[in-house]
Parts: C-alpha cells; sequence; structure tokens
C-alpha cells in the first residue's frame, strides 16, 4: 500500500540515484571552489536530494527553505507561483544555487527564478535532479541536470503523487492503476 509494489518501472536505481548526486557534488564544488554557496531547496520536494547533494559539496555552504504552491487543474502547471513560505534570509550579495528535484513544463522554476533575481543574488543557478525536457513549455536550461529523464510520470526519492511515495529510495514509474483508483 503506496510502497514499492504501486512502481511498475524503476527508471534510476538508488545506486544510480547516488552516483548523480556524486557527480553533481563534484561538479558543482569545482565550480563554486573559493566560493560561499547558498542552497535554497524548494519544498518539499527536493529535501532528499538537497540533503545528500550538500553533503557532497567541499565548499562552504548555507542552507535555506522556499515552499511554493503551482495554482492550476490537477497535475499541469499553471505557472502562476505562491510563495507559501519565504525564505529566513536575504540572497543579496550572494552565490545562490536553486536546488529542484524536476522540471517538467518550466513554469515553475523559471517564475522562481525570475522572483529571486529580484533581490539581486551576486549569482544565481539552479540544480535539478531530474529533468524532462520533453514537456518544456518556458525556456529555461537548468545549469546543472542529475538525469534527464522520458515524459512519465514518476515517484520517489522526494517525488510524490499526492503527497505519497516520497521516502521510496529509487525513482519509478507508478502504475496507472494508481491513478485509476483515485
Ligand atoms: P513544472 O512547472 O511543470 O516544471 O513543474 C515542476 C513541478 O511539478 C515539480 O516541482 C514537481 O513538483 C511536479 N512534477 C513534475 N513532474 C513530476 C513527476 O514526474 N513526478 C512528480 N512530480 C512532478
Amino acid at each position: 500500500m503506496y510502497g514499492e509494489e504501486d512502481v511498475e518501472e524503476v527508471l534510476l536505481s538508488a545506486e544510480e540515484v547516488q552516483r548523480g548526486v556524486v557527480s553533481l557534488g563534484q561538479r558543482i564544488s569545482a565550480d563554486y571552489a573559493g566560493k560561499e554557496v547558498t542552497l535554497i531547496c524548494i519544498l518539499k520536494g527536493a529535501v532528499m536530494f538537497t540533503a545528500d547533494l550538500m553533503r557532497q559539496l567541499t565548499v562552504p555552504t548555507r542552507l535555506d527553505f522556499i515552499a511554493i504552491s503551482s495554482y492550476g487543474a490537477g497535475t499541469k502547471s499553471s505557472g502562476v507561483v505562491k510563495i507559501l513560505k519565504d525564505l529566513d534570509e536575504p540572497i543579496e550579495g550572494k552565490d545562490v544555487l536553486v536546488v529542484e528535484d524536476i522540471v517538467d513544463t518550466g513554469l515553475t522554476l523559471k517564475y522562481l527564478i525570475e522572483s529571486l533575481q529580484a533581490r539581486k543574488p551576486a549569482s544565481l543557478r539552479c540544480c535539478v535532479f531530474l529533468d524532462k525536457p520533453a514537456r518544456r513549455e518556458v525556456e529555461i536550461e537548468p545549469d546543472y541536470v542529475g538525469y534527464t529523464i522520458p515524459d512519465r510520470f514518476v515517484v520517489g526519492y522526494g517525488l510524490d503523487y499526492a503527497g505519497r511515495y516520497r521516502n521510496l529510495p529509487f525513482v519509478g514509474v507508478l502504475r496507472s492503476e494508481v491513478y485509476a483508483d483515485e
């Protein structure tokens, strides 16, 4: 019930997930050498990814959280984003790295990046664990991508369906019956 038995296909095993995070950590550490990076974790989906990524960074780090909600029907993103919980600290003059679980249409991330840019960080980049370029509606190229995946709805490693399955240590495709039951 609401566990791995509801997954029809594993896209990324727990080992592949961790390998992806290690390699992103190495790239980011090299790119930010000599700087302090302020990670902004987008709640709730990016929690696992941020926690793992942060432990791979060899540069000094700070951590803040932002919670947003997309207005729009069901699973479709509208691009209108409401900030439910704002950052605790100002980001003016900081080297900011936004950490997100997945970029799909791109609407959410584009809106967020634009609103954070207005706060005048020294630099602003984004790191997504998963990229689904097939569904992109707006132009946004994440600076760091863990894995590019096909257009399937995935859960696990922080990603949810109706609030569940975030705890799975791998990334998998949900069985269609799970949607049908709703
Ligand atoms: P976008 O605005 O369409 O790029 O939406 C991104 C958000 O939609 C992500 O932060 C996720 O919360 C959600 N999302 C998109 N695709 C998936 C998926 O395959 N599984 C779970 N959540 C997803």
